[in-house]
Parts: structure tokens; sequence; C-alpha cells
């Protein structure tokens, strides 16, 4: 018998809708939504400057997400962070809406051929569950080193009502968030240039009809 070396990846409870701030003790406060953490360091190092934080990761690869939801139980942080295996596409339309501060998406979609269009996380449909669940003044960060993927980003949330450039543009020179993504590193490394983009949610009052 083959036994999966994966079985007991942290997954989200099995129910139509999830709350995702009592699965990190936050009660009706927002929090901090990372989606495709892979190895994970943005999230502890996220902590280590943000001691205050309370977070959630999406990891659709259950290998990475138990071994960040290990990590950071293992520095203590589980009360207050846990990565769960999901696929963010399937795991966000059950969150309710407005629990979310800051939504993290650090270089997602690294593939750019046609045949990978059906794995892209950041779509117009995410988009709109984005603009959903982020609280009205929270933030969406996201940063990419393929320079397609940045134009496509900016048209996809660009085209979502919901969100509006932050002030002075979405394109930001530095992340600001005192942490950075494995990937982030290494870019930064090689020298690879790094788009780095950050739209606000519109309160319900700003929004322009669709
Ligand atoms: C290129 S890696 C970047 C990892 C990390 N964010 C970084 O910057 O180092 C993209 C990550 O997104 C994850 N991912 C891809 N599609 C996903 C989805 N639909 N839901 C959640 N995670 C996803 C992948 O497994 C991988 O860990």
């Amino acid at each position: 018998m083959r036994i999966d070396p994966y079985a007991d990846a942290p997954r989200l409870p099995e129910r139509d809708t999830v709350d995702p701030r009592l699965l990190v003790g936050a009660g009706s406060e927002p929090i901090e939504l990372e989606i495709g953490p892979g190895r994970g360091w943005f999230l502890i190092e996220r902590f280590e400057a943000e001691p205050n934080a309370r977070m959630i990761g999406l990891e659709i690869r259950r290998k990475w997400a138990i071994l960040v939801d290990r990590r950071l139980a293992a520095r203590g942080f589980g009360e207050r962070a846990r990565v769960f295996a999901e696929d963010a596409r399937g795991a966000l339309p059950r969150f309710p809406a407005a629990c979310v501060s800051i939504a993290y998406l650090h270089f997602p979609d690294p593939w750019w051929k046609k045949r990978h269009q059906k794995r892209l996380v950041l779509t117009p449909e995410l988009a709109r569950e984005l603009g959903r669940v982020i609280v009205a003044g929270g933030e969406l960060f996201v940063q990419t080193d393929v320079v397609e993927r940045a134009l496509a980003y900016e048209q996809v949330v660009g085209l979502e009502p919901a969100f509006e450039p932050w002030p002075g543009g979405p394109r930001l020179e530095e992340n600001p968030y005192g942490a950075r993504s494995p990937r982030e590193r290494r870019a930064i490394e090689d020298r690879l240039p790094v788009v780095r983009m950050r739209w606000r949610r519109r309160s319900t009052a700003e929004t322009p009809p669709p």
C-alpha cells in the first residue's frame, strides 16, 4: 500500500463558509493573507517585523503548507499564523466579506506559456474575490519579476472596481512590509527587475458601479 506522505497537511475546516480570523484568534479583526507562500519566509519575517500581526497562508502545494505551518508553530507563532494546503481560488469564496486587511501575492504565476493559462492565480475572478474579502481601506500587494505579468495584473486589478491604485500609482520601488519572500530575495541577488504594485480597497460608497 502506498502511503501518502502529505495526508496530514493542514486543511481549512470542511464547511461551506470558513472565517479565517477565528483560525488565528483574531476575533472580528481583519487578518493578513498570503496566497502561495511557497517556502514561507515572508510570513516568518513579517511576524518578526510586526509581532501583533495575525496571518493566514493558502498554499496549493501540500508539502510546503505542512513545512511552513510547522515552522511557524516551532517559532511560537502557531496561535497567530497558520498555513493551509488549499487552492486559493476555491478557498476565498468560502471566506466572509471584509475579513482581510492586507493580501500579498509574491511572484505568483511564474509561467507565461499559453498552456499554463489555466493555472493562473490572479485572474479577474480572484481579483473580484479579493475585492470582497479585503476591508475598505485595506491593501492588495503584488510583486513579480515577469514584466508581462505585471502589465496583465495592472489590467486585471485595474478593471476591478473595488480597487484603486495606491496614491501615486500602483507601482512602488520598495517592498514596504519589512519582510521579503524567498523568490524576491533570489530576484534581488540575481539583479532581476522586480515590479511591485499596491492597490487600496475602496469603501462601498467610493466603489463605482460595475
Ligand atoms: C513562484 S512561487 C512563489 C513562492 C513565494 N510566494 C515566493 O515569492 O517565494 C508561487 C507559489 O504559489 C503557489 N500557488 C500556485 N497556485 C496556487 C493556488 N491556486 N493557490 C495557492 N497557492 C498557489 C505555488 O505552489 C508556489 O508556492
